[in-house]
């Protein structure tokens, strides 16, 4: 392979040849839509440093949901935002909480969107942990009952994939044998298994109301420095049972995705966080950077770097350019 014999560039002599040869292609079949969804009723309200995005209540998803549909996006990730929280997060297992009527409503209108609801009590507590406060601590088997039920009461309402990401040790196993035991053995699991303690999620916190009100989460999510651990918390959601596995952010974390990829069979998700998308927003906002080509560029990256299934704020904005 060497000059003048091999010449790269003769495959790249125009825009056919090109697409001919390219390796990646990133297909609206890929996607994942996520929507933030608020109590009440006719509230559409833009969530200030995500443009474009905005917390709905149950009344405007009906619209949403087949705009989605129209656009061909497969699957939508909820997050719900309740009147009120408390110490348990005892709104988000209520089968009459936001969240389960949201489900209810989606699948009432587009029955064949996929439905995956985000497992975790941080959108519900007054303190917003991920889980049950004990001391300074979030406690984690107390935690686990409360993800089993939330999971079972959002598959109850209709979801077809339940996405745990509290981070508590063991939450996928609690949730398989809920699940499994109260008849919902095809019910599906997507963990967020490699997620990292991030500061990408700052814009996401804001949407959802859900910042911690002391400390922060590296108690359980995980050191932005680790990479061999995370193979660990992947392999053992698998044990447990996760049939879909993540890696979470995706951009800043790619090589984490290229090793998970590479020494497992699930399939794999990377979630293109609220962080990336505002970067993206702001400076595109400024005309500091082509806004489109970027996105596109961003998004080839996660799909190069392994994944199958990419969770991301841009879907419906880039799902037209996309097969
Ligand atoms: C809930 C949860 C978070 C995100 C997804 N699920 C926030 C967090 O852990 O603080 C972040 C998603 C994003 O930033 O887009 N635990």
């Amino acid at each position: 392979m060497n000059f003048p014999s091999t010449r790269l560039r003769r495959l790249r002599r125009n825009y056919n040849l090109l697409d001919l040869v390219s390796e990646t292609r990133l297909t609206v079949s890929d996607l994942v839509y996520p929507i933030f969804v608020t109590f009440g009723a006719g509230k559409k309200v833009p969530i200030e440093p995500m443009p474009g995005i905005f917390q709905l209540s149950v009344d405007q998803l009906a619209e949403e949901a087949n705009e989605i549909k129209s656009l061909g996006i497969p699957a939508v990730l909820l997050f719900g935002i309740p009147e009120k929280k408390d110490s348990a997060g005892s709104r988000g297992i209520d089968s009459k909480g936001v969240i389960q009527q949201a489900i209810r409503q989606i699948k009432a209108e587009v029955p064949d969107l996929i439905v995956i609801t985000d497992v975790c009590l941080c959108d519900y507590t007054d303190h917003g942990h991920c889980g049950v406060i004990d001391g300074d601590t979030v406690d984690n088997d107390r935690t686990l009952n409360l993800l089993a039920e939330m999971s079972v009461s959002h598959v109850e309402a209709g979801a077809d994939i339940v996405a745990p990401s509290a981070m508590m040790d063991g939450q996928v196993g609690a949730i398989r044998r809920a699940l499994d035991s109260s008849g919902h053995s095809m019910a599906a699991i997507m963990s967020y298994s490699a997620k990292y303690a991030s500061g990408f999620y700052g814009p996401f916190r804001i949407a959802a109301e859900s910042a911690p009100q002391f400390g922060d989460r590296s108690s359980y999510q995980m050191d932005i420095a680790n990479r061999r651990e995370a193979m660990i918390e992947i392999q053992q959601d698998i044990n447990e049972g996760a049939d879909i596995t993540m890696v979470k952010p995706a951009l800043a974390f790619l090589d984490v995705l290229r090793e998970a990829r590479d020494r497992f069979d699930t399939p794999i998700a990377a979630y293109n966080v609220s962080g990336e998308y505002s970067m993206v927003k702001a400076a595109s906002q400024n005309e500091w950077i082509d806004g489109q080509r970027i996105t596109l560029e961003i998004l080839t990256s996660i799909k190069r770097g392994g994944a199958d299934i990419i969770i991301t704020y841009h879907a419906k904005e880039i799902a037209s350019l996309l097969s």
